[in-house]
């Protein structure tokens, strides 16, 4: 067989630079910029749509060009009949992402810009997504427990009107100022997983559905999105902060992976913990669910002190969305709906400078070996 020179290996391109980007920086020192913006002030301060035109257009808008963006996306948060008739024939214990990921992909021919991958087109086409996934997330949640979608409330910015079309309440000022912050956090993490899925697909030069469909399947997993999922279920089992550290020495020993644990970048901390545990204990104070926070800080502490593994933001952001009201399997849509502004910009970024993305893997198998014919008159083939 022709050999040729074995190229560098990462397992799990650990280390690896994949491509360049301008849309987001993950500093492993615990730090996170968007286009060279800190996330910690633009969390603090900022709306969701105002990040969400940072990533797609590149810049911060001004007050009218926020307002305008605000608007464009509020403009496109319904679906089409067809898209909510095929919610309602999933069944009922269809998991809110396969929900979520069934949907993007219907929604593909719906938009006339489909196949359109200039700069312009996946503009409009961002804005649509990023209305839509919200609303697919809402109106698949209602539906699948029997009902009807609530109609959108056009004077609530994206993440109140997220809150208020699955609470079914409108949200304080002090709740719609969280939901920013929690989607500001999730907006955007340079090469994770689900974006690098959404880059792959769309440098075949495949539409923005396509990408985004990849990314919502692969968000899905544990070991990503789904881990604010697990962590919560966690949570649920230890209860009380004086079985936390016990509780993980146990789930240590058995070897277990602990969700909402370790990074592949963040070995020194993940930039968006102390924001996202300030809120869980500001929101534990005013929900009355204190316990939660002293949970995270004691499972925090022995595995910092076991195993030198940082929190990452699924720890906190589990019990966070519960003190919401959320019901846990929405977890991991809720990261989704922030999360798709950023596989937009990826995309637009892609297609902006394409080159398809193709690594070689490390070829483990049998040498070349001649193959011993067909079995044929009963007479197999010795094999
Ligand atoms: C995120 C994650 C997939 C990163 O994986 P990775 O980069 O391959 O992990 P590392 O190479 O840093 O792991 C180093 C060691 O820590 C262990 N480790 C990492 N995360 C762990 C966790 N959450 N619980 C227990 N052990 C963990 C690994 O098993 C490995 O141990 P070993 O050297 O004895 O084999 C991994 O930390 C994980 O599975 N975390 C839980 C899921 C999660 O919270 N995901 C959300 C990420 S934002």
């Amino acid at each position: 067989m022709a050999t040729e020179q074995k190229p560098a290996y990462s397992p799990g391109l650990a280390g690896v630079v994949a491509g360049e980007t301008e849309i987001c920086w993950v500093d492993p020192n615990a730090g996170l910029m968007y286009r060279g913006y800190d996330i910690h002030k633009l969390a603090e301060e900022a709306s969701f749509e105002e990040v969400a035109h940072l990533l797609i257009k590149g810049e911060l808008p001004n007050f009218e060009q926020l307002g305008k963006f605000t608007r464009a996306i509020a403009a496109e948060r319904t679906l089409p009949k067809q898209v909510l008739d095929v919610l309602r024939l999933m069944p009922k214990n269809t998991h809110p992402m396969d929900m979520l990921r069934t949907g993007v992909s219907m929604l593909a021919p719906f938009d006339v810009d489909l196949n359109d991958n200039s700069h312009e087109a996946n503009v409009r086409k961002a804005i649509r997504l990023i209305a839509k996934v919200s609303t697919l997330i809402t109106d698949g949640y209602r539906i699948q427990h029997g009902e009807e979608p609530l109609p959108e409330k056009s004077d609530l910015t994206l993440a109140g009107n997220f809150f208020y079309k699955l609470n079914g309440e409108v949200p304080q000022a002090w709740q719609i100022r969280m939901m920013d912050t929690i989607f500001i956090l999730y907006a955007d993490h340079e090469f994770n997983a689900s974006t690098f899925a959404a880059r792959v697909t769309a440098s075949t030069l495949a539409d923005m559905y396509a990408a985004v469909t990849s990314a919502c399947g692969t968000l899905k997993g544990p070991l990503h999105g789904g881990a604010n999922e697990e962590s919560m279920k966690m949570l649920e089992e230890i209860k009380t902060p004086d079985r936390a550290e016990k509780w993980m020495m146990d789930a240590l020993a058995q070897k277990k992976k602990i969700m909402g644990f370790g990074h592949r970048v963040y070995k020194k901390g993940d930039s968006r913990v102390p924001i996202m545990r300030e809120i869980g204990r500001d929101l534990g104070k005013r929900v009355g669910k204190e316990q939660w926070v002293p949970i995270c800080e004691q499972l925090e502490a022995t595995m910092e002190r076991e195993k030198q593994l940082c929190a990452n933001v699924d720890l906190y952001a589990a019990p966070v969305f519960t003190m919401f009201g959320f019901d846990p399997a929405l977890n991991t849509p809720i990261f989704a709906a922030s999360r798709v502004a950023g596989w937009c910009a990826h995309v637009i970024e892609q297609h902006d400078h394409n080159r398809l993305i193709r690594p070689r893997s490390l070829y483990t198998g049998p040498e070349l070996r001649p193959y011993p014919g067909t079995p044929h008159n009963g007479a197999p083939a010795k094999r």
